[in-house]
């Protein structure tokens, strides 16, 4: 049999695919189409301290071999999530969950993790330090070495569970963010969130996306989020989540040889409900065909 299992700080996964934040929700659509309990674990969308009805619409726009979005962290707030998804997702899902959380302030980023770190489902708070769709706070803390280090040492202290921070690809030096995270006391990083772009509609003369720029997801950016990964993996110790146009069995195997742990699969999900459950079912005969027994042994072979 093939050992699917990977380890992230201390909390064993039945496999690496971990759907990403913003394009599973929090579960409850997709465990219509599968039973989603046999996902490693997911990332639930991007919480914030107070409710957000996200950014003007339109809001996204297709490309070819991917999307961009400039939701903007639309979510129900920290309270809803403790009060009524968590407890809705205990329901149907029986594993660790990630909670994605975002913020404007250090003291917002704190408060949504000192909040998260009395639920049991949590299993990592994966700290979002690189949305591109906010005038402020977003990417903003994390485009900066000392601004990153700053969120992650107030969060460190916030919270006892393992904390990952999620990085930008829209940065000068990826892997000097990367650093200054792990040397601020960060458990692990994902990587990449999305790349800055933009569509025109030429009939109109004006761009897609009601907020002008957006981020452009989908397999597309596969090669430069498998760089990065590559990158950051030599530039820390601690574990990394790979994702960014993982769309596929192979996909994962590629990421986790560039030097992923785990692996999250993002706009793919929205293209193909089933894309997760698929992966984990092909992942046994890849695995096979590459004589891979144990996937944790290929992490970071290339
Ligand atoms: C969004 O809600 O704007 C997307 C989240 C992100 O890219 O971090």
């Amino acid at each position: 049999m093939p050992d699917l299992s990977v380890t992230l700080s201390g909390i064993k996964l039945d496999n690496p695919v971990i759907p990403a934040s913003g394009t599973f929700g929090y579960g409850a659509e997709f465990k219509d189409f599968y039973d989603i309990n046999i996902l490693g674990s997911f990332s639930f969308k991007g919480t914030t301290k107070e409710p957000r009805f996200g950014n003007p619409t339109p809001r996204v726009a297709e490309c070819v071999s991917g999307m961009i979005n400039s939701v903007g962290l639309q979510n129900p707030g920290i309270d809803a999530v403790i009060n009524e998804e968590l407890p809705r997702i205990a329901t149907y899902f029986k594993k660790p969950v990630i909670a994605n959380i975002g913020g404007f302030s250090v003291d917002e980023f704190v408060y949504c993790a000192e909040r998260l770190s009395v639920s049991e489902q949590v299993g990592i708070i994966e700290v979002n330090i690189s949305c591109p769709n906010l005038h402020k706070g977003g990417v903003n803390f994390g485009s900066d070495p000392k601004a990153a280090a700053e969120v992650t040492a107030a969060v460190r202290k916030a919270t006892n569970k393992p904390i990952y921070l999620k990085l930008s690809p829209n940065v000068e030096s990826i892997t000097e963010i990367a650093k200054a995270c792990e040397d601020a006391g960060a458990d692990g990083i994902s990587l990449i969130n999305t790349l800055l772009g933009m569509r025109i509609d030429i009939k109109t003369r004006k761009p897609v996306i009601a907020n002008k720029m957006g981020g452009f997801s989908g397999r597309a950016i596969f090669p430069v989020a498998l760089r990065m990964v590559y990158e950051v993996s030599k530039a820390v110790k601690i574990p990394i989540i790979g994702m960014g146009g993982v769309a596929s069995a192979e996909n994962v195997i590629e990421m986790m040889m560039a030097g992923a742990s785990a692996v999250q699969v993002g706009a793919e999900n929205l293209r193909n409900p089933y894309a997760c459950k698929e992966i984990i079912e092909a992942l046994p005969r890849v695995m096979a065909e590459l004589k891979i027994d144990r996937l944790r042994d290929i992490v970071g072979v290339a």
